[in-house]
């Protein structure tokens, strides 16, 4: 049963409060509404895709509260400190390369080098990112391939019973997601959205290059050069010498996504899993079957792309 809150500072402490002990909460800010977990906690994370029913790990957008939040989190630059003076709070969002400090569950960065974050509008999203202190993954509240979420009723037809609760604020001011800016090299328009494109030029005083036209949601592309090293070898039955295990279920292996066969737990672990045994000495990485169900179709989408050819 998903809990209906509203914007008495009671309501907003517990939902701060629901963060923190791991579960997913729908807020509102200025764009849509955000699905959000703790950034630094995987499960919390990996709840987000189950809720949603992803297919695939995209990476998030990870929401703070100010500026110096931000800075514990992303690579400043005198780019990010020009947009950021001129737009937040407010619906953009800046690609930075992602501090190793950061302490983010790789499952939000989808394995990358990189991190979205923003700071969003709105009293109600502000209040709720200062009482939980910390970083949240949020991509807007509705079930994969629906339509984005402005309303409270919204989220409900889509995720009612599939997260702890969502905090009612009205109907979003701007109903639109963020701009997206890479800021890892040359400034980068990544997806257009609520600041417009010509506003963000302007601060800049160049203009933004388009990186392929099309928002980056086919992470088998971006994350190419986060493919392990090693060859792999999936829907493995039993163990080849030599072969660095991934395993799934109770088993020996060197690694196990989830000795107890939880789904939410195995995507947890990928990335940092596949990390590991990336590092380790050794020939192919051999992984476990992985059922199809639930959050098992993107980990084995994710697992797919990591083994095909390059
Ligand atoms: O308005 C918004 O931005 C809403 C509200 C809730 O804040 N959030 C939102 O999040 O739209 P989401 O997770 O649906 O958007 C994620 C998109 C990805 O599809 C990708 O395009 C981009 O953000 N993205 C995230 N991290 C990235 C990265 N490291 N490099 C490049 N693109 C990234
Ligand atoms: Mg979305």
């Amino acid at each position: 049963m998903t809990e209906r809150l509203g914007f008495s500072a009671q309501d907003i402490q517990r939902a701060a409060d629901l963060l923190g002990a791991g579960e997913r909460v729908a807020f509102p800010t200025e764009t849509v509404y955000g699905l959000g977990a703790d950034a630094r906690n995987g499960v919390a994370v990996a709840g987000i895709y189950e809720a949603k029913g992803r297919p695939s790990f995209n990476p998030l957008i990870v929401h703070v509260a100010d500026v110096q939040s931000a800075r514990e989190i992303g690579v400043w630059s005198d780019a990010a400190d020009a947009l950021a003076t001129a737009f937040w709070p407010g619906p953009l969002s800046l690609v930075l390369p992602l501090r190793a400090e950061a302490g983010l569950s790789e499952l939000v960065t989808a394995g990358l080098p990189s991190v979205a974050i923003r700071v969003p509008a709105g009293d109600l999203a502000h209040d709720l990112l200062r009482r939980f202190g910390g970083p949240v993954a949020a991509p807007s509240a509705n079930p994969s391939g629906k339509i984005s979420p402005t309303t409270a009723q919204h989220v409900l037809a889509g995720l009612d019973g599939k997260i702890a609760a969502v905090l009612d604020g009205g109907a979003c001011a701007v109903g639109l997601e963020s701009t997206i800016v890479g800021l890892t090299g040359t400034p980068t328009l990544l997806r257009e959205g609520g600041v417009p494109r010509d506003a963000i030029e302007t601060v800049l005083n160049e203009v933004l290059l388009e990186p392929n036209g099309r928002e980056i949601s086919a992470p088998g592309q971006l994350l190419s050069h986060y493919a392990p090293n090693a060859k792999m070898r999936l829907d493995a039955e039993h163990w080849a010498t030599g072969e660095k295990t991934l395993g799934f279920g109770p088993m020996e292996c060197d690694l196990n996504l989830s000795e107890s066969g939880d789904l939410v737990e195995a995507a947890a672990n990928l990335f940092g899993h596949l990390h590991l045994l990336d590092a380790m000495a050794g020939g192919t990485i051999a992984v476990a079957p992985i059922p199809r169900a639930g959050l098992g179709a993107a980990i084995n989408d994710r697992l797919k792309r990591a083994a095909a050819p390059r």
